[in-house]
């Protein structure tokens, strides 16, 4: 086990690379395919902590699941098939793994328990059991906080949820609880506000999920519904890599001049390849290839697309002609949340300051990631000031090597690698090991493809 990791900073970045499956389109094809009537094949799983904890929970509910590395074959159990677990389920670090089963758990007919770790059971639950207990199970917390015991009820009844906050993860959890419905089951969200991959999966597997456009308050949102089934089969595929994974590599080459990286396979999901736009619009020069003749993607495994990502590093980042590209926030925070830590240290090095605003979740995630990012960058000698939805960083600053802490949480430590990558002098990390919660090889293949 890693304990302090001590970087060195880098010349440049060159290679190729293959990354490990997506995480989140791997929780949702391991419930899926336990929920189904056949057995699947899925290559390419993600090797994170986050999914094992999924597939182990799954098995503790009676699905039988052999793996071998990335190859997982999972023999389905049916919608009605899972086993009441004889221990609690341990989430571990996953708030996806408690957020999506506890949807699929309200539907059952008995009662089960979900814990995790000691920041998964400091983070917001209340979100979920709302919708949950609307539809009929009962669940109760410790004051909104897991674990959670979910009373579960058969069949669910039929809700439409408008949704709080922009969560993939709430949106998921009700439209798999939804699957236990006699009916559909819709929920509200601003229009393609977050990710969606549990409605291209649920739609590839013959689910008729609809979407329309509707008028709220003046503001056009989505209305996402899906009908439940009495069964059905789910099928083989391979998961692109992650494209949450590989924004550290392409944030990277694109802060070291010279830098030529090639990324194959990831995923482009247009709710998650948001963080692409942001670097073009800062001057990065980032391409895609793989595009068939015709505009398509070459690859459409439970319906994602999937493409190849080449980035060549070069001297300075500086926002568009139009300014805008200083401050991220709105509309385009849930689709970039996960790679704001790693923006944030991209941000030291942009002409003219870089601002991150109304992104107030970024508290409530594996850490407080505003908090963590401001205190590490704080450490490298930059200027940041805090807000409680965001922060701003006034200047383009040259970043020293420091003391680092990943507050336990994997993106820090992954975003603060890639700071002490361009710092001058050495870094060292505290608690770098936890990159296992979602990418395990992280530091080796950073080590590949750097030049010293
Ligand atoms: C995820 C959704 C996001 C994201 C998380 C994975 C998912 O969380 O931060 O890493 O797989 O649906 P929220 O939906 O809670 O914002």
């Amino acid at each position: 086990m890693i304990h302090a990791m001590r970087i060195e900073p880098a010349r440049k970045i060159s290679g190729e690379l293959r990354l490990p499956g997506d995480k989140s389109i791997s929780h949702r094809a391991a419930i899926l395919a336990a929920l189904a009537s056949n057995r699947t094949q899925i290559a390419n799983f993600s090797t994170s902590e986050d999914c094992r904890a999924t597939l182990r929970s799954l098995a503790q509910l009676g699905v039988e699941i052999e793996r071998d590395g990335t190859s997982v074959a999972i023999e389905g159990v049916g919608l009605d098939g899972l086993r009441q677990p004889s221990a609690p389920l341990d989430c571990g670090n996953s708030g996806s793994t408690m957020r999506m089963l506890a949807g699929v758990l309200a539907g059952q007919d008995f009662v089960s328990m979900l814990t995790g770790d000691e920041s998964l059971r400091s983070r917001p639950m209340k979100r979920i059991i709302e919708p949950l207990e609307m539809m009929g199970a009962r669940i109760s917390s410790e004051s909104g906080y897991a674990p959670l015991r979910i009373e579960g009820r058969r069949p669910l009844k039929a809700i439409s949820y408008e949704m709080k906050i922009a969560s993939a993860q709430v949106k998921s959890c009700i439209l798999l609880a939804g699957l236990n419905v006699r009916g559909r089951t819709e929920v509200i969200e601003r229009k393609g506000a977050t990710r969606d991959h549990t409605e291209r999966m649920l739609r590839s597997l013959g689910f008729k999920v609809q979407t329309k456009t509707i008028e709220r308050n003046s503001v056009e949102v989505e209305a996402i519904s899906v009908e439940s089934r009495a069964q059905f089969s789910a099928h083989s595929g391979t998961i692109p890599g992650d494209i949450s994974s590989a924004a550290f590599f392409i944030a990277a080459a694109a802060l070291l001049p010279g830098s030529k990286l090639k990324i194959n396979q990831v995923g482009l999901n247009p709710t998650r390849k948001q963080i692409l736009t942001v670097l073009r619009s800062l001057g990065v020069d980032v391409r895609l290839e793989s595009v068939k003749p015709d505009g398509s993607w070459e690859r459409q495994d439970f319906d994602e697309p999937f493409g190849d990502i080449i980035v060549n590093g070069s001297i300075g980042l500086a926002p568009a002609v139009d300014g805008q590209s200083n401050v991220l926030r709105g509309d385009l925070i849930p689709q970039l949340i996960d790679e704001l830590p790693v923006l944030a240290v991209l941000g030291t090095q942009v002409l003219g300051g870089f601002s991150i605003r109304d992104a107030k979740e970024l508290r409530v995630k594996e850490s407080d990631r505003i908090r963590a990012v401001v205190e590490n960058l704080r450490a490298m000698g930059v200027e940041v000031e805090e807000h409680e939805d965001g922060l701003t960083i006034p200047r383009r600053t040259r970043l020293r090597g420091a003391k680092l802490d990943a507050h336990g949480d994997h993106r820090i430590a992954m975003a603060f690698a890639v700071a002490a990558l361009i710092a001058e002098g050495a870094s060292e990390i505290t608690g770098a090991e936890s990159v296992a919660v979602s990418f395990p090889e992280f530091f080796d293949l950073l080590e590949s493809v750097i030049e010293r």
